[in-house]
């Protein structure tokens, strides 16, 4: 039976312009949302020329305008050189929180520094979240100094048993926590790491069955807020070289992922539509879409990547998987501008 479902929202993508468009640009990671059934997007800082500064987002706030099919909002992001920019930044409405790196990936804008990441927390006096990646021992230091300054901490792809648990004691003494998994932590293991070699490189890295198991539990007991793609593009010739980049894309394949495990009696229909819409929207305070929906089947299973990808890195992890639910039509403030594989417009 073909449903209806809201526009969903993706709070983390990678959408690579300006400076990386050989992985992706607005137009091809759009459309790929579109496709996957995503409506609102937000992307992340670390471009060549990263989000640091007022004029570098005003640039992708201008190119995403001209090109993009679908709503996108951006996260500013901080090395510490930028503090000064703050208050221009989280009042601009294209801003939906703050993006701080403490561990190596793409871009390599890592902040480990305490003392300067207190003055980045005492810095961003704003509702808007300040979102963190932030690996083994940089995750208890990031939820402290978020409850010291009281700020909101969105803790960006949870992907071991040991952070679920760290998030679920540090929930239950300070209330201004949500965190996120990606759909590669929730469908892979590192048994899955020799038949993709290159492609199974990501940051933070997926982990064993003991952890996948983890990150299910945690949506079930909701600790996990939200599921966010990370959908980092990049292209089959960076993910076959002796030092492969980190990241996979996963615009295309979240929700048929997660329908399957709907379909699997793994998840209720109602959380999928909390992990992927309702607290994404709450969470990052993301505007109503008016006469915005998909539509799609369920029930009906196909196989990821039978029809291509429109993203420009053309692969997936999960490619010739079952999933569930190919997005039928996507319908954006009123006019339908996708149906059945294709653009209209
Ligand atoms: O694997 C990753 N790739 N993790 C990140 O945090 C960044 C991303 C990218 O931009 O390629
Ligand atoms: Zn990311």
């Amino acid at each position: 039976m073909i449903v209806q479902l809201p526009g969903l929202i993706d709070i983390h993508v990678h959408l690579r312009e300006p400076g990386a468009t050989h992985k992706e640009d607005f137009l091809t990671g759009s459309s790929a949302a579109i496709a996957g059934g995503f409506t609102y997007i937000l992307d992340m800082p670390n471009n060549p020329i990263p989000t640091f500064s007022i004029e570098a987002l005003e640039q992708k706030v201008s190119l995403s305008k001209e090109k993009a099919r679908c709503d996108i909002g951006f996260h500013y992001g901080t090395d510490g050189n930028n503090l000064d920019t703050f208050p221009q930044a989280w009042n601009d409405s294209a801003v939906f929180g703050l993006k701080i790196y403490c561990n190596e990936t793409t871009g390599k804008y890592v902040v480990t520094e305490e003392e300067l990441l207190d003055r980045i927390f005492a810095a961003w006096r704003s509702l808007k979240p300040i979102l963190v990646h932030a690996e083994g021992n940089m995750l208890p230091k990031m939820l402290f100094l978020a409850r010291k300054h009281q700020r909101r901490i969105h803790v960006c792809h949870v992907a071991t048993a040991e952070d679920v648990q760290i998030i679920q004691k540090e929930k239950a003494i300070y209330d201004q926590i949500t965190c996120g998994v990606c759909p590669h932590h929730l469908f892979l293991t590192t048994d899955d790491e020799s038949r993709l070699s290159g492609f199974f490189r990501v940051k933070p890295p997926i982990g064993n069955q003991d952890d996948q198991d983890a990150l299910w539990e945690g949506i079930h007991d909701g600790t996990i807020d939200i599921v966010e793609s990370d959908h980092a593009p990049h292209t089959k010739e960076e993910k076959t070289v002796a030092e492969p980049a980190y990241g996979m894309p996963g615009l295309e394949t979240t929700l048929g992922l997660l329908l399957r495990a709907v379909h699997d009696k793994r998840l209720p229909m109602k959380i999928v539509l909390a992990l992927l819409y309702d607290r994404p929207k709450r969470i990052f305070s993301v505007p109503d879409q008016k006469d915005t929906y998909v539509t799609c089947d369920p029930d009906e299973p196909y196989r990821i990547g039978e029809d291509g990808y429109f993203t420009k890195c053309q692969w997936s992890p999960f490619d010739g998987w079952e999933a569930y639910g190919k997005v039928r039509r996507v319908v954006f403030r009123g006019a339908t501008i996708y149906q059945d594989g294709r653009f209209l417009i």
